[in-house]
């Protein structure tokens, strides 16, 4: 399949007055160049086995060569492969329900989300199965712990009838290590009310629940004794935040209809350019060096990745969780930050043209939209004097917005970058969540702070646990 390559413009960056210099990137080239080979060869230390030296643990490298992995895997055993279970199981399911929920918290949903706000239609779950191509609906829990949220997605279910299609609902329960407390109540909870609607018959029941877990712990253990049909594990060596393509994101997408294989072409397209390409037109090396730079040169550390385009948001807070996870550590870190525009220039647009200078913008455009391009056309109501752009589009539009910020950006000196995706779809998912999972850890690697784990996060998980079991 031919992929249309995403493409990154940091010429921006470089304008008077925002303290960066293009010949300061050319000069990082050798240092991006040896950390990009460090990962390189951490993955094969990942790969061959080990060992592992301790300052390198957690090494969970296993993320840059899977969707190359998974697509060799495919190409040879097709049904028997990981993709080809996935895909089954994904027919099965989206056959056999009109609603499903994906249980998960932080790595373990946000993937999902990013993919089904980007690729599927901004309305999903207001069409008609039919419209909807004969896949289910999707709703999220067990990302956070609020009652009335759980309740009210609960109160959707009341009462349904297994024996309709239009009623009947399944659950996909995402969770790593399957000990994670906001996903562990959400699956009793959702999944004592799937069994009282199949008057408590567990082999009606494990069909409709498939669970996403590593290889041994309670979710496994749970999984095992509900008699899930089909389990899929998240491997060793791939963290929550860098498993979007394992089972944790292939399967919802490819329940909700999306071209997984598609998806990972675009990934293992960007793992090859990342291998191969010089700093100078590799774009997960020209984005982790550009903001190197701003942290280096500028002292300023707030990267804000703004997104042009509703449908994108959830990728941004992918990306924030990415980010912020990884690199956030040892009093450390540059604070990631997603906007949505044009709707946020009228919220946040004030502090990014005059307020500190402290933000390194990077613009995340769509260089062509799927649906028609609306017109503002002709109104004999012109009152709001917009016949005189009557023949313009949307489309149109917001290239003039994206046009007009960057240019009042440029002549504050303030540092863009443009990131562009040649449309939204599969592909340029699958290249950008790789190039920026792959930028992340080599920029990890130039801070000298291990992109893996997140051991801050235990510390509230065990006070939490604590206080609940009267502890503390
Ligand atoms: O990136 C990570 O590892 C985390 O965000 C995890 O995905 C998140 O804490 C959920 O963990 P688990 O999948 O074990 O429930």
């Amino acid at each position: 399949m031919e992929i249309k390559p995403i493409t990154l413009d940091v010429s921006a960056a470089f304008a008077a007055g925002t303290g960066l210099t293009s010949s300061d990137l050319e000069a990082l080239a050798p240092q991006l160049e040896a950390a990009r080979n460090e990962v390189c060869d951490d993955a094969i230390l990942w790969r061959d086995g080990g060992p592992v030296p301790p300052e390198k643990q957690p090494l969970d490298a296993g993320f840059i060569d899977l969707p190359q992995r998974l697509l060799h895997e495919y190409r040879e055993k097709r049904e028997h492969s990981e993709v080809g279970r996935i895909l089954a199981t994904a027919r099965r399911i989206a056959g056999e329900v009109d609603r499903f929920v994906v249980l998960g918290i932080g790595g373990s949903y946000m993937g999902a989300k990013a993919l089904f706000d980007a690729c599927c239609h901004p309305y999903h779950n207001e069409l008609s199965r039919g419209d909807r191509g004969g896949r289910p609906r999707i709703y999220f829990e067990g990302n956070n712990i609020d009652n009335d949220a759980a309740a009210g997605l609960l109160d959707l279910f009341e009462g349904a009838d297994p024996g309709k299609l239009d009623q009947r609902w399944a659950i996909v329960v995402i969770s790593k290590s399957g000990g994670t407390l906001e996903t562990a109540v959400a699956f009793r909870t959702f999944l004592a009310k799937l069994r009282e609607q199949h008057g408590g018959d567990l082999s009606k029941i494990g069909p409709l629940v498939v669970p996403v877990t590593g290889e041994s712990g309670r979710l496994f253990d749970l999984a095992g004794a509900i008699g899930c049909p089909d389990l899929y594990h998240i491997p060793d060596g791939v963290g929550g935040r860098f498993s979007i393509f394992t089972a944790v994101g292939l399967l919802p997408a490819a329940i909700l209809g999306l071209d997984i294989v598609a998806l990972l072409e675009g990934a293992a397209e960007m793992t090859r350019r990342f291998r191969e390409e010089p700093a100078a037109s590799n774009p997960a090396l020209q984005y982790c060096g550009l903001g190197e730079l701003w942290g280096r040169q500028v002292e300023a550390y707030i990267r804000v990745l703004s997104v042009w385009g509703t449908k994108l948001e959830a990728v941004g807070l992918w990306n924030d969780q990415l980010y912020a996870e990884s690199l956030g550590k040892q009093g450390r870190g540059a604070l990631p930050l997603t906007v949505v525009n044009t709707r946020d220039l009228h919220s946040r647009g004030q502090q990014h043209q005059e307020g500190r200078r402290d933000k390194l913008i990077t613009n995340l455009i769509v260089d062509t939209q799927r649906r028609d391009p609306i017109a503002v056309g002709v109104s004999d109501l012109d009152q709001d004097q917009l016949n005189e752009l009557s023949d313009k589009t949307m489309p149109q539009i917001m290239e003039a917005a994206v046009a007009g910020t960057n240019r009042a950006y440029e002549l504050d000196g303030r540092p863009t970058c443009d990131l562009h995706l040649p449309a939204v779809n599969e592909a340029a998912l699958g290249q950008l969540f790789q190039m920026l999972m792959l930028s992340t850890v080599t920029k990890g690697h130039l801070m000298g702070v291990n992109p893996y784990g997140q051991p801050g996060v235990e510390a509230y998980k065990q006070h939490m646990n604590a206080y609940l079991r009267g502890k503390e």
